[in-house]
């Protein structure tokens, strides 16, 4: 795979899970990190431990990507800080599960903004100053097999992966022109902790297992290594397509 050397990336929620693992594969690539944290500093800085244990170069900026001034500072920092930003992983995602009929209005707010909103916002700071600069660049968005597939009692976090679907099909005819190319990553079941209490109890754990051809969660440095990919010049010519990595999940069928 091609190195990263003399390249930015941002990369929001990396304070934790997927995040983290992505942020210390890109700067072992040799790019720089801008490290986003929303609540975790603790967290931020054991990535940047982390970075700096095998000579990587990353800074920290606190970002909360549902808020528009957060993710246009965040660039900002990129640019100033690091001069530039080339790549930009929109990370950050929650979920709360609950029954559609009970679901509160502030959930649904929640994972909206942070899911949705936060991508839309954070990429339009990103690729305006790319177009400024006449640059281009690289958007890989964090999406889940539930940009495609049921989850039945979290509604608001499909409709969230529905959503980034479409907003990374819809941009990447839109910023093709400007040689930004968008593309998700939709991962499965992953040993995070936005799955810590479906891990924990063997009654949710084991039928989600049996639904995994593979027959195991997916560790966080497999996707970090399909999102380097996606990042690296052979992924070039890659844009408007989303790379499933769940062991089979969402493949699977079976007869009783
Ligand atoms: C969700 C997990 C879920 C997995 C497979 C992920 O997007 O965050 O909670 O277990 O999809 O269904």
């Amino acid at each position: 795979m091609a190195g990263l050397e003399g390249k930015v990336a941002v990369v929001t929620g990396s304070s934790s899970g997927i995040g983290q693992s992505i942020a210390i594969r890109l700067a072992g690539e040799g790019a720089a990190v801008v490290i986003d944290f929303r609540g975790h500093r603790d967290g931020a800085e054991e990535t940047q431990q982390k970075i700096a244990a095998s000579s990587g170069r990353s800074i920290i900026v606190q970002a909360d990507v549902s808020r528009v001034v957060d993710t246009q500072n965040l660039i900002d920092q990129a640019w100033q800080q690091l001069g530039g930003c080339d790549i930009l992983v929109n990370n950050a995602g929650i979920e709360k599960g609950s029954d559609f009929w009970d679901t509160p209005e502030a959930d649904y707010d929640a994972v909206l903004a942070v899911n949705l909103k936060g991508p839309f916002f954070l990429t339009q700071a990103f690729v305006r100053k790319l177009r400024d600069a006449k640059k281009s660049g690289r958007v890989i968005n964090i999406s889940s097999v539930h940009e495609d597939m049921v989850f039945p009692h979290f509604a608001t976090y499909c409709a969230s992966k529905g959503g980034i679907r479409m907003l990374m099909r819809d941009l990447a005819v839109e910023l093709g022109p400007l040689g930004i190319t968008v593309n998700n990553v939709a991962p499965g079941a992953i040993a995070t902790p936005i799955n810590q209490a479906m891990m924990s109890d063997p009654a949710k754990l084991n039928p989600l297992l049996r639904n995994i051809p593979l027959g195991r969660l997916g560790t966080r440095e497999e996707v970090a290594g399909l999102v380097a990919y996606l990042a690296s010049e052979e992924a070039a010519y890659i844009t408007g397509s989303t790379f499933v990595i769940d062991g089979g999940l969402m493949r699977n069928y079976h007869e009783q």
